[in-house]
Formats: C-alpha cells, structure tokens, sequence
C-alpha cells in the first residue's frame, strides 16, 4: 500500500514535468489549445485522474485529492502564461508580417467621357427642356423637297450656292445640307402648339479649313402657336445663350436673310479665346452661332399649318461652333481627328 501511495502522488508529478515541458515548447496558439484539451478536457488526462479519485480508501483520498488539485491547478496556470507569451509576441512581430504604405497613391483607372459634341449637345436639350421643347429627328438623307423647295428654296434659287449638297449617286437624293427640313417634317406630322429642337448631323462641300468641315453638326428650333412674335424669338436667344454660355458673354442680334423664315435675324457671341478683340477663330471678336427668323407664312403652309392663325420662330445653330465658344477650342477639326491628347482635355 505504500508503494501505491507512493507511485500516486509520483505519476501526478511526473504529470507536472511532462506538461510543463510540452507546455514550454508549443509553437503556436493552436497547439497551446490542444494541450489544454488533452490535460484539462472532459476526456483528458485530469479529469480522469480526479473522477479515480472516488474508488480510493477515504484515508488516502484527501491527500491525493488535493495534490490533483493543485497539480490541476499549476497546468492551468502554464497554459494561461503560455499562452499570453505567445500572443505578445504575435503583436510585437505583427509589423513585419502586416503592413501597408500609407504614403502610396496608385495609379487612377483613366476613364472615357463623352465627347465634346455629346457634352454641349446635353447642354443644349437640358436649357431647351426647361422652356418645354422636345427633341425631334429627321433623316440624313433627305429629298429635294423637305431640304429646299417646302423651305422657299426652287431649284433655281441662289440660296442653293450657299448649301453645295451631296448627292447620292444615280438619285435625286442628298445629304441634307442643314437641319431645317425637320422643321418641314415635323409640320406635317403635328398641328401646333409645336416646340422642338432638332439635332443632327448636315453636310456641306464647303472647303475644309478652321472654320468649315463637310460635315458637320446643327441644331434647329421650331416654335409654333397662337401669337408668337419677334419678341418671343429674341427672348429664347438671349435666355439660351445665356444660360449655355454664361451672362458675361455678349450677345449681338442682327438682320439677315434666309428664305424660310420673314424677317430673319442672326445672332453672335462674343469670342471666348480673344474675348472680342479678334482672333484667327473668330474674325473680329465675334462668332456667328445662329441663323433664326418667324417661319414664313408659305412654309407654315407647306408644313400643312394654317398661316392665319399660327406663327412661329426658328432657329438653327451650329454645334462645332456653340463647342468652340464654350470650351474655347480654336480649330473646328479638332472635333473629327479623335487626337485623344485633345479629346482628354474635356
Ligand atoms: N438652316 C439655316 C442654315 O443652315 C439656319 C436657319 C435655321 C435659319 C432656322 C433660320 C431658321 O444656315
């Protein structure tokens, strides 16, 4: 009986060593919670030994229940320092193995935009929406009729010269050489009240210079009701030259001509780049943007309108130049040659 005393209080030392031993040399966390459950666990080495504990003579029992205990007791306390040693130095070593330079800035995606026709073109419909027009669209290949002759331009007609059209091939079809013969189209199709812009492209063989290209972008107005007047038309320039342009623009309206449209009027902004003073963009401070006029009775008539009862104001203005004025870009071809070096600026 002594010697199983003896052995008793033994194999709980030699339980000590040995844990403290693995205790010492666990690596990490993980192992450290291994070791715990087999010691410590339900089904681990001290659970067992303390639930022995009841078939043991009562005169041993409390002695060995108590070294158990403390036996129990020192192996929780190896863990728990363990286990904070390690996890210090997971925090002091964290640096090298977690970081990050607060100081790097990566390179920004580039991404695409609209270009500048789109740009001014969503201007144009946003300052038009608000004053109640609508956006209306006709083809690019017209026929002589909606493109001259129910605009007031016969065949024999001057106002021809000024318009060198594209012909199809073998056709009496064109390229429309502006977009008023939407004007006409959408006559046909509706009665008033009528308020529309109409953009698009249009096509001219005029001579390619800083200027002029053979193609390029209009946009028509057509208002038609009850009583419109010249006021009302002066009125929508200056509120859309305003608003797309700015109020430190000036803005001159003079007499011109156009067949369609009785009396006529033209309308320019002062230049962007010079500022009015003349410039190889603007000839003399200023830049024509619009042609305009009260739709003359007979093309109310050819769009089917009764000229006794509506009148109405049109206008149309070329896109490339309503863009050189707002972005200040000298050459009108920088539109056309898709120089990305050009195109990134807007
Ligand atoms: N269509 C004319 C042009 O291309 C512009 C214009 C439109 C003039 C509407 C008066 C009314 O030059």
């Amino acid at each position: 009986m002594q010697g199983g005393q003896a052995s008793g209080t033994a194999d709980l030392d030699q339980l000590v060593r040995s844990a403290r031993e693995q205790i010492a040399a666990a690596p990490d966390e993980a192992t450290l919670e291994q070791l715990r459950i087999d010691l410590l666990g339900k089904k681990g080495v001290m659970t067992a030994t303390l639930r022995g504990l009841g078939s043991l003579p009562a005169d041993q029992r409390a002695a060995r229940g108590a070294r158990a205990n403390d036996v129990k007791n020192e192996i929780e306390s190896m863990l728990t320092a363990r286990t904070g040693a390690l996890a210090d130095a997971r925090l002091e070593t964290i640096g090298e193995r977690e970081w990050m330079d607060v100081t790097f800035v990566p390179a920004l995606a580039r991404r695409g935009h609209l270009h500048p026709l789109s740009l001014i073109l969503r201007d144009v419909k946003a300052i038009f929406s608000r004053i109640g027009y609508e956006v209306a669209l006709g083809p690019e290949v017209e026929d002589d009729f909606h493109n001259f002759e129910a605009l007031n331009i016969p065949a024999e007609h001057p106002a021809r010269d000024t318009m060198d059209s594209f012909y199809l091939e073998g056709s009496p079809l064109l390229l429309r050489t502006h977009t008023s013969p939407v004007q006409i189209r959408y006559m046909q199709a509706h009665q008033p009240p009528i308020r529309i812009i109409a953009p698009g492209a249009v096509y001219r063989r005029d001579a390619t210079d800083p200027y002029h290209g053979s193609q390029f972008h209009q946009v028509e107005g057509l208002c038609i009701d009850e009583d419109i007047r010249f006021s009302d038309l002066k009125g929508t320039i200056e509120y859309f030259c305003r608003s797309l342009f700015g109020a430190d623009r000036r803005i001159r309206i003079t007499g011109d001509h156009f067949p369609f449209t009785e009396p006529s009027a033209g309308a320019a902004v002062s230049c962007g780049i010079c500022g009015g003073a003349g410039c190889r963009s603007c000839k003399g401070g200023w830049l024509e943007i619009l042609g305009s006029g009260m739709v003359h009775p007979q093309v109310l008539r050819n769009g089917g309108i009764d000229p006794a009862r509506f009148s109405g104001f049109a206008f149309g203005a070329g896109l490339e130049r309503l863009a050189m004025l707002k972005y200040k870009i000298a050459d009108l071809r920088a539109f056309l040659d898709d120089d990305v070096r050009f195109l990134r600026q807007f």
